[in-house]
């Protein structure tokens, strides 16, 4: 199903090997790993090169620096996490392109790793002008013979780094990319029915293309969270203070009319958790969804909302989350993103998690071992739900 070359199509013993990871991990305020999900899921890639002996030169970003190095922006401390799950050293250079970095790679022995800094460091990674983006990335094709990218988080950027590098060296794609686009891209081609796909959040506008991509393939779609509102104005209801976007209404009308049209269900909260005002602690109440008041705004969905959807849910045999279905960051409304992530885990299907706050939702719950897959991309995830082609995959070499 994926048409690209992987690592196992290419001979990388005693090579010089550049990855492009992503590494760019939540860090507290004194620099520690939050979540090392991101790490995690390319060791595969990292055992694998060790095991076939290649010399394996890592390269990703970290955050957004804007100003050249920083150091709350260094790599370091993911270098230090990997070497400890992999149980050897990983030798950090301290620059990207520079001396060190180059010689540090010319030295590696036979499954050695190598941690470049953040490549962001560069402002011709994330170029618009392709010619300084060509040369930056030469210069780091220059230090390696084969590129392989298994940066599934980044591969929606058309960077240096994650496509144009492809340009100068064999490339291929990472167990991470793999496993990524097997799960999400399986669903989406040839899925087991019923397929049923949740989608949250709060905002219409994010969610438009994944809606319309989706109409497309699934038998239910659910919808919840703050963008239900804007469908419920669509309906007529009246929605208190809630969340909306009045220039999304006629949008939300034909997104009910082409689902109407499909013969594709569509679930909105049949109630909602409403509150008087946006905090945890507000007065609360669940109301239907045509009866809420003026004065009151929606913050999560009801009773029995949560149990049509876990019904829902427990029946299909495919199913897709992406968003949350309440302000989740306040306990008091995180209850129907607690019991969507909870259905999941119980259901018998197959269940993947589009990244971003629907994955930090079931990690914090404890559930992510239970859901068959958890991306690790949040923009790249919904992109590629959208149906896009995600450049980092498109730059590799078909098969
Ligand atoms: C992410 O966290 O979504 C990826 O690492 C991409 O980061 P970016 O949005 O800064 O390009």
């Amino acid at each position: 199903m994926l048409n690209k070359k992987t690592i196992e199509d290419i001979d990388v013993s005693g090579k010089k090997v550049i990855v492009r990871v992503d590494f760019n991990v939540p860090l507290d305020e004194n620099g520690n790993i939050t979540d090392d999900k991101r790490i995690v899921g390319a060791l595969p890639t990292i055992k694998y090169l060790i095991a076939h002996k290649a010399k394996t030169i890592l390269v990703s970003h970290l955050g957004r620096p804007k100003n050249g190095p920083e150091e709350k922006f260094s790599m370091k401390p993911t270098a230090k996490r990997l070497s400890e799950l992999i149980g050897q050293e990983v030798i950090m250079a301290s620059d990207v392109i520079g001396e060190d970095a180059k010689t540090k790679a010319a030295a590696l022995k036979e499954g050695q790793v190598l941690m470049l800094e953040n490549v962001r460091f560069h402002k011709e990674e994330t170029s618009k002008d392709p010619e300084v983006a060509r040369a930056f990335a030469k210069e780091l094709a220059s230090m390696a013979e084969i590129y392989v990218n298994d940066a599934f988080g980044t591969a929606h950027r058309a960077h240096a780094s994650t496509a144009v590098i492809a340009e100068f060296l064999p490339a291929v794609c990472g167990y991470l990319i793999k496993k990524e686009i097997e799960f999400m891209g399986g669903a989406l081609s040839n899925p087991e029915r019923p397929f049923v796909a949740i989608l949250g959040g709060s905002k219409v506008s994010d969610k438009i293309k994944v809606i319309d991509n989706l109409i497309d393939k699934v038998d239910t779609l659910i919808i919840g969270g703050g963008m239900a509102y804007t469908f419920f104005k669509a309906k007529g209801y009246n929605i208190g203070t809630s969340i909306v976007e009045e220039d999304r209404v006629e949008l939300a009308k034909e997104l009910m009319a082409k689902a109407d049209a499909k013969g594709v269900k569509l679930l909105l909260p049949v109630d909602n958790m409403v509150a008087k005002e946006f905090k945890n602690d507000s007065e609360r109440k669940v109301v239907a969804s045509n009866a809420i008041e003026d004065g009151w705004m929606g913050l999560d969905i009801g009773t029995e909302t949560i149990r049509i959807f876990s019904d829902t849910i427990k029946n299909a045999k495919t199913v897709i989350w992406n968003g949350p279905m309440g302000v989740f960051e306040m306990p008091n409304f995180a209850v129907g993103t607690k019991e969507v992530a909870k259905a999941l885990a119980e259901s018998g299907a197959l269940t993947i998690v589009g990244g971003g706050d629907s994955a930090a939702a079931v990690e914090q719950m404890g559930y992510a071992e239970k859901i068959s897959h958890v991306s690790t991309g949040g923009g790249a995830s919904l992109e590629f739900l959208e149906g896009k082609t995600l450049p980092g995959i498109d730059a590799l070499m078909d098969k």
